[in-house]
């Protein structure tokens, strides 16, 4: 059975081996330990038995007179990809959200992405606009956003 908890010291070294297998830009450890520590709540890991599938990490914004979540980062180990672990994973920080009064979820993703793209959109999320450069290596972001007043 799939589980979704926060994370543990334990589970940094099978985290980054997920990130290296699924971006070009790896966060570093150091950013995942320094996220983890900032807001250990809105870390999560979905755990079966002592394997770790996927992550998603986000965190919230003050934008004028709301409080807005931001998806920093989600993914799932490769041979685990399209069996619901992602919708779990975004599910279970959709409620944290919204427990800690977040009306909206906003994210970028590369344009190139189409397969997050398309995760995205299956989960509600629309397209905002576009963020030209915003990426390192100069690629531009969808910036998606999902309201989650809507949401049941
Ligand atoms: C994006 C990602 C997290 C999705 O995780 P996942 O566990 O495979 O997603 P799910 O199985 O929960 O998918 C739910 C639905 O989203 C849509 N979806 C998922 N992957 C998709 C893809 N590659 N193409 C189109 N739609 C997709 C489908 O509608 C899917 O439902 P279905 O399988 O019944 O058709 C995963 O592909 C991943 O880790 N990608 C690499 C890292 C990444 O790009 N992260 C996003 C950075 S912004």
């Amino acid at each position: 059975m799939i589980t979704i908890r926060p994370i543990k010291n334990t589970d940094f070294p099978q985290i980054t081996q997920i990130e290296f297998e699924s971006f070009s830009d790896p966060y570093p450890l150091h950013l995942f330990q320094y996220l983890a520590h900032i807001e250990p709540a809105l870390f999560l890991v979905a755990v079966e038995d002592k394997a770790l599938l996927g992550y998603i990490i986000g965190e919230t914004e003050h934008r004028f007179e709301s409080l807005v979540g931001h998806l920093l980062s989600l993914a799932v180990r490769q041979d685990k990809r399209r069996k619901g672990i992602g919708h779990q994973l975004i599910e279970a920080l959709i409620e944290i959200l919204k427990n800690q009064g977040c009306r909206e979820l906003v994210l970028e993703v590369r344009v190139s992405n189409y397969s997050a793209k398309g995760f995205y959109q299956k989960q509600g999320f629309r397209e905002i606009r576009r963020s030209s450069k915003y990426y390192d290596d100069g690629e531009d972001a969808l910036i998606m956003e999902l309201n989650l007043e809507e949401r049941l």
